[in-house]
């Protein structure tokens, strides 16, 4: 071992020969000597190993496409090209410990019914025949509709369209769960659930926004809306830059939220979704907690640890955490939409959130 860091406090132990022999006798015992992995195991601000990554719709498209005619759905399970992060590829991990992958399914077809420990989400791109069925409620979903999948709920897929496909991205927490050894996974008995009569049901009783269900009585942890559609979510956005200037690190933010509580729509993962004027460039900042970003609306480009990123409608990005990051509509006249998932929750619950914004330099990056 060379000396790591020579402050006092942090471990500057260099390797002799009777060292190497007592770390080796550690070793054989499965014990170690912590002053050897100390200045890594507690570094002086989060490290994460993931990079920031763009994938482009134009190059991933035609892959999923392709996986249409290769494998079955019911052979693959799920048809998913999944997005690695090129320094998390042993958890599959899109950034930090979030999964993300697009997923297609063809005319007709319809996947059969599971549940697992991990939560999910669904952020609708192309086709007009999505539809799933999550505790029995079938949800009928369009392109830029959002709706999730909460942990242990009975879930099946399909697309009831006679001529396009449906491609989406799916969000799920399984790096997180498989890190905490918590993950399982079951099929559905019967292959497939017997919906209850009335589409959407969730939307229904849960999604009128300004009023709830009178002594609603709902005790779990995540949001009893399944289904959040992007009109609604649009106005929302709208509606909410004609009385506030918005973030300056995000523009105008909303949040996907459970009604009933306020709070995110999942333990595990919270969603939003921003606009950004025409024209507008936020300031950077950071903070504890990964995020992915799927372009909703517009093109723009986004500067994430002083490298700028160029992003077209339906592309994908991920911030990990602790990540410089700052976001810029490049449209003069129209106006960009980013959906985006994040672990926030975990790091809320957990009392492990920070954030700092960048004073420099006007609060912006220097490029790279
Ligand atoms: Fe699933
Ligand atoms: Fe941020």
């Amino acid at each position: 071992m060379s000396v790591k860091e020579d402050v006092i406090g942090r471990s500057r132990v260099e390797d002799t020969d009777e060292l190497k022999e007592f770390y080796s006798r550690l070793e054989n015992l499965n014990a170690g000597a912590l002053w050897t992995v100390a200045n890594d195991i507690e570094p002086w601000e989060p490290q994460p190993t993931s990079v920031p990554v763009l994938w482009r719709y134009a190059d991933l498209r035609p892959q999923v496409i392709d996986s249409a005619s290769m494998v079955t759905g019911d052979d693959a399970g799920r048809r998913v090209v999944m997005l690695v992060n090129p320094g998390r590829k042993e958890l599959s991990a899109a950034v930090g410990l979030l999964y993300t992958g697009l997923q297609i399914m063809n005319p007709g077809e319809s996947m059969t019914a599971h549940r697992h420990a991990a939560s999910a989400l669904r952020f609708v791109i192309e086709g007009e025949g999505a539809w799933t069925v999550v505790n029995g409620d079938r949800l009928k979903v369009g392109p830029n509709d959002f709706a999730i999948t909460p942990r242990g709920a009975w879930h099946e897929h399909g697309n009831d369209s006679d001529r396009s496909q449906v491609i989406w991205q799916d969000g799920l927490d399984i790096p997180l769960v498989n890190t905490l050894d918590a993950n399982s996974f079951q099929v559905h008995p019967d292959q497939y659930q017997t919906p209850g009569k009335v589409q959407n049901s969730s939307l229904l009783e849960y999604g009128a926004g300004i009023l709830k269900p009178a002594g609603a009585d709902w005790n779990r942890r995540y949001s009893p809306l399944l289904a959040y559609p992007w009109e609604r979510t649009y106005e929302a956005l709208l509606n909410q830059a004609k009385v506030s200037a918005g973030s300056p690190y995000d523009g105008i933010i909303m949040e996907y939220v459970n009604p009933l509580t306020g709070g995110s729509v999942m333990p595990t993962m919270g969603a939003h979704m921003q606009l950004l004027r025409a024209g507008e460039a936020t300031r950077a900042h950071r903070h504890t907690g990964s995020v992915v970003y799927h372009v909703a609306k517009g093109h723009g480009h986004s500067v994430i640890n002083g490298q700028r990123l160029d992003w077209h409608e339906h592309d994908i990005f991920c911030v990990p955490s602790w990540a410089w990051h700052e976001h810029a509509n490049d449209s003069a006249s129209n106006d960009a939409c980013l959906f985006s998932f994040n672990d926030f929750p975990v790091m809320h619950s957990l009392d492990l959130y920070t954030e700092a914004a960048m004073e420099d330099n006007d609060g912006h990056q220097l490029l790279s």
